[in-house]
């Protein structure tokens, strides 16, 4: 790490050690997301760590997000995702392929902190096969009508932004992956409705929600780029985004690690600290070689899209092999505590429940092998 990557680090940590994880187990309790936060997080540029300067961001690299980003995983993971999403999708969607009237208008109060960003591609029956989404925007003088319901939306109902992809071909002339536009909405436009928050097993600070379009307006300036384009430039986005969980998901292991090696060393049974026996040993070291290899993966990935040549690839590797390690350090936690490592007083259980959307969301681990496979064909 670059001295700069470690003040990032440092902060990140102090945040997450300070502000977020004393609540988290309240927050995963209630279901209840401290939007205050994401204020501080705002405060702190950690809302416009990839913007550049010039739209009030931090201007910094993939990799020393992807730090940040893991520390305020392992204080809370509910908040990483949304600082993830915001970070990851509408933001760099919008400095990718927005006009600079656009980026003036968007990125500033986003990258301030001010607005939270959301990313809107699932439908309840278009998940994996996302190009199959059947939402509809249809042309008007200036600009476009949306109608049509979208799912599994982090941010999307306290959040501020949302970049959601529609169909912008017609029914009578369909054009599969290239017939979809990116929309950017603000979440108080009319027609913009909120529908059922999920409640989940893990991360249930984080808010999931529906959301439907009810003849929502949408004017020509808010089309990032080419209308048919629209899909293409979510799956670039996700490719950055894949990062982003990845990162969220070694968070969550290290803190599991942590609590695992405490506790191993703390819980005396037949006479000796249980870190004593070698079959503890061998979990432990199991579980720190994949948070390391995690951590390795994600900052591999990072480089290469800092160097410029990002590469989906990369990116699924990052995303599959983290969140996988996340689910075996999270369950091999649970399995030190033992009984202790069931119940919600311990904090592992919810590490453990936090763990498993990794693997879901952002593309699930099937998809991130067709892409990978892909890829070695390509
Ligand atoms: N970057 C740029 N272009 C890409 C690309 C990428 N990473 N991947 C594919 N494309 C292009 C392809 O080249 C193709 O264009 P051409 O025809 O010109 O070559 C076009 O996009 C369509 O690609 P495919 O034919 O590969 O499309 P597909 O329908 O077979 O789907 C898929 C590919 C990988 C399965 C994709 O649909 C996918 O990633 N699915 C998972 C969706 C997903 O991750 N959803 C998560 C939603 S966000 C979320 O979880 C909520 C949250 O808020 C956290």
């Amino acid at each position: 790490m670059t001295e700069e990557q470690q003040q990032i680090r440092d902060l990140a940590r102090e945040f997450a050690e300070g502000e977020l994880k004393p609540h988290a187990e309240e927050w995963d309790r209630e279901a209840h997301f401290p939007r205050e936060v994401v204020q501080k997080l705002g405060e702190l540029g950690f809302l416009g760590m990839l913007l550049p300067e010039q739209y009030e961001g931090l201007g910094m690299d993939t990799a020393t997000y992807l730090i940040a980003l893991e520390e305020i995983a392992r204080g809370d993971a509910s908040v990483a995702v949304a600082m993830s999403v915001h970070n990851s999708l509408p933001t760099q969607m919008i400095l990718a392929h927005g006009t600079d009237a656009q980026k003036e208008r968007w990125l500033m109060p986003m990258a301030r902190g001010e607005w939270l960003g959301a990313f809107s591609l699932s439908e309840p029956d278009a998940g994996s096969d996302a190009a199959r989404m059947a939402a509809q925007a249809r042309r008007v003088d200036g600009g476009w009508v949306l109608n049509g319901a979208k799912a599994w939306v982090t941010n999307g109902g306290f959040g501020d932004v949302v970049v959601a992809m529609a169909r912008t071909d017609t029914p009578d002339d369909r054009r599969g992956a290239k017939g979809i536009g990116a929309f950017i909405i603000p979440t108080g436009a009319e027609g913009y409705i909120v529908g059922k928050k999920e409640d989940k097993m893990g991360q249930r600070a984080s808010e999931t929600v529906g959301i439907a379009f009810r003849d929502l307006f949408v004017a020509d300036d808010q089309v990032l780029g080419d209308p048919s384009l629209g899909f293409i430039y979510a799956l670039q986005g996700l490719d950055g985004g894949r990062m982003g969980i990845a990162a969220v998901a070694t968070g969550i292991a290290q803190a599991a690690l942590e609590h695992a090696v405490r506790y191993a060393d703390e819980r005396k049974q037949f006479g000796t600290p249980i870190r004593a026996f070698q079959g503890m040993q061998f979990k432990l070291a199991n579980m720190a070689m994949r948070v390391e290899a995690a951590r390795s993966l994600v900052m591999r990935a990072a480089a290469a899209k800092d160097a410029g040549k990002p590469e989906a690839r990369l990116s699924s590797m990052a995303k599959l092999f983290a969140s996988e390690a996340a689910m075996y350090v999270t369950t091999e936690a649970v399995q030190v505590f033992g009984g202790y490592g069931y119940v919600k007083e311990y904090p592992v259980e919810r590490l453990f429940r936090d763990a498993k959307v990794t693997e879901i969301y952002e593309g699930t681990s099937e998809i991130q092998r067709t892409v990978i496979a892909r890829e070695l064909y390509r």
